[in-house]
């Protein structure tokens, strides 16, 4: 029997916790279904009711604890708490949320995967019949960009206060995403061709390829990065003449989003524009009910990856059994899936997951229905 995969379940805040235990019936019936070596443990932090109780978001060994793990599966963070109660426990933003971006940092999870397929079934917002075919793939730089937390206030609160923020690219970061995107394009190729559903896009050289990344940059206004970025992506195309290669600066990707977005492949993005993109992605795809995300660390096995859905914690539909569960259940099948390169069973279970999932969504998709149903719904394909 293969070794136990463990994961650390971090439920969170908001709808964290509703939409998380949909995930965790789900996984107990795959489990109990093929006798999977997986198990769980659930933590109550990082959230704000353990802020409230402890004056901190997680114990000061949160991060030694959640090592010990395969992988984690979060909910969401962020609770502003009932909004017309002037003495709620309130956190800030940057209080809140600061243990995902430790994650994310701490166990380098370089790769922020955030797939964009329009499934059957889930609403469809732009009203061309092409927009149907949406599939594409975002892949987010998920451990420097706008993101390192760099900076600071001077002279905080006068008129002379300066704030900078600043940004870091590592030619070492850049590189890695880049190969990471372009490896993603040929895996993408070889599946379509397993499912008769090639797609075909122009090389500079005149040939046709089945597979393309597209490189998002502001590189006219923000030059340094942006070429380095140029520069990187031009040279590890040269090692994958088999994937098409393109370029979007990010105010156009914007707009081509929604003009076109049938045309992306996988879309490769700093961290932040990854972070602006993938939300109008999710909306293409049927909302951010149903969008998927994965925070991944492909290369040390020591180190997590953590799962979690696009969507945050939804303060004003939680505790209401409102929460649509399903991008936590997409969410859930990825992970079984990347469990799955230790496990094959696991990822079979993935599979399996996934498709429960879309079909459930294809059947019922456009009906409103609470939580607890879609769950159930689920719940009940796996096990029947
Ligand atoms: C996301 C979120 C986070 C991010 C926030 C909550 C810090 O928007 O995962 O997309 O910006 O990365
Ligand atoms: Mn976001």
């Amino acid at each position: 029997m293969a070794q136990v995969a463990r994961i650390a379940v971090t439920p969170g805040d908001g709808i964290g916790p509703e939409v998380v235990a949909q995930a965790l019936r789900c996984l107990e019936a795959l489990r109990a279904k093929h006798g999977l070596a997986l198990e769980w443990t659930e933590f109550s932090w990082p959230s704000h009711t353990w802020h409230k109780a402890h004056g901190e978001c997680w114990p000061p060994d949160a991060m030694t604890q959640l090592a010990a793990y395969d992988a984690i599966l979060l909910g969401a963070l962020g609770d502003p708490g009932p909004l017309d109660d002037p003495h709620r426990y309130l956190l800030t933003d940057s209080v809140s949320l600061a243990p995902l971006l430790q994650m994310r940092k701490g166990f380098d999870q370089w790769v922020c995967e955030r797939p964009a397929r329009l499934l059957p079934g889930a609403r469809q917002y732009l009203k061309d019949d092409r927009a149907r075919d949406v599939d594409m793939l975002v892949i987010r730089e998920n451990s420097e960009g706008e993101y390192v937390s760099q900076g600071g206030r001077l002279r905080q609160g006068s008129p002379d206060e300066v704030a900078t923020q600043m940004e870091v690219f590592t030619r070492y970061g850049t590189e890695r995403i880049i190969r990471y995107a372009f490896e993603q394009a040929r895996h993408r190729a070889i599946q379509r061709v397993q499912e008769a559903r090639v797609r075909s896009f122009p090389h500079h050289s005149g040939n046709e390829c089945e597979s393309q990344v597209c490189l998002i940059t502001k590189r006219n206004a923000l030059r340094y990065w942006g070429d380095m970025y140029t520069q990187v992506f031009e040279a590890v195309s040269r090692e994958y003449p088999d994937v098409a290669t393109h370029h979007e600066l990010v105010d156009a990707a914007c707009m081509k989003f929604v003009q076109s977005p049938w045309a992306f492949d996988v879309v490769v993005a700093s961290n932040l524009q990854g972070d602006i993109l993938t939300d109008l992605a999710a909306v293409l795809c049927g909302g951010m009910g149903v969008a998927p995300s994965c925070n991944l660390n492909p290369d040390n096995p020591d180190m997590p990856s953590m799962f979690e859905p696009t969507h945050g914690s939804a303060p004003d539909i939680a505790g209401q059994g409102l929460a649509d569960p399903t991008a936590m259940l997409f969410t859930s099948a990825r992970m079984l899936e990347w469990l799955g390169r230790q496990d094959p069973q696991l990822a079979l279970a993935g599979r399996e997951l996934f498709e429960a999932v879309a079909a459930d969504l294809a059947e019922h998709g456009g009906t409103r229905r609470r939580t607890r149903e879609i769950g159930d719904a689920i719940h009940q394909r796996l096990t029947q």
